[in-house]
């Protein structure tokens, strides 16, 4: 017997995506092989390293640990949509490029909608709190230390880019 299917739509970084999913698709599956929005990354598969973070009405949310239908109908932002309006690098993904945020780029995706979410709350963070706002990622390239500084220099540069903190 076939599986039952379900319609599930949801607005992904601006844009209405719908597919016919099985109840169980994993919101990082729907992500990933439905929509081909592969920039969104599953490491752990359970909630832990926070590679597959993705904005859920701009809130985090692991997407491995939610299932597709049970977000249907709501505002999705991934790491492709974490650019400025015009569609070049946002501020974050900037500040990674600057400070050598990233080795393998694995974890990269999971930091970029966190710290996104995190500086539309917290404008200007200290280098603790920028640490404290990164703690439920795990990365095992850099140590850290250029993330940090990632998060303080994502900072600096949305203070000058208006137009980017009003869009995120
Ligand atoms: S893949 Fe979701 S938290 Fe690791
Ligand atoms: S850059 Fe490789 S896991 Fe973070």
């Amino acid at each position: 017997m076939s599986e039952e299917l379900h319609e599930v739509t949801l607005v992904v970084n601006g844009v209405p995506r719908s597919a016919a999913v099985p109840a169980r698709r994993l919101l990082s599956d729907f992500l990933r092989h439905d929509l081909e929005l592969t920039g969104t990354h599953v490491g752990c598969e359970h909630g832990v390293c926070g590679a597959c973070t993705v904005l859920l009405e701009g809130r985090p949310i692991r997407s491995c640990l939610q299932f597709a239908v049970t977000v249907d109908g709501a505002e999705v932002t991934t790491v492709e949509g974490c650019t400025r309006p015009d569609g070049e690098l946002g501020a974050v993904q900037q500040a990674f490029q600057d400070c050598h945020g990233l080795q393998c780029g694995f974890c990269t995706p999971g930091f970029v909608t966190t710290i996104t979410a995190y500086l539309e709350e917290n404008p200007a963070p200290t280098a603790q709190e920028a640490r404290e706002a990164i703690a439920g990622n795990l990365c095992r390239c850099t140590g850290y230390q250029n993330i940090v500084a990632s998060v303080l220099r994502a900072a600096q540069l949305r203070r000058g880019r208006p137009d980017e903190a009003a869009a995120s």
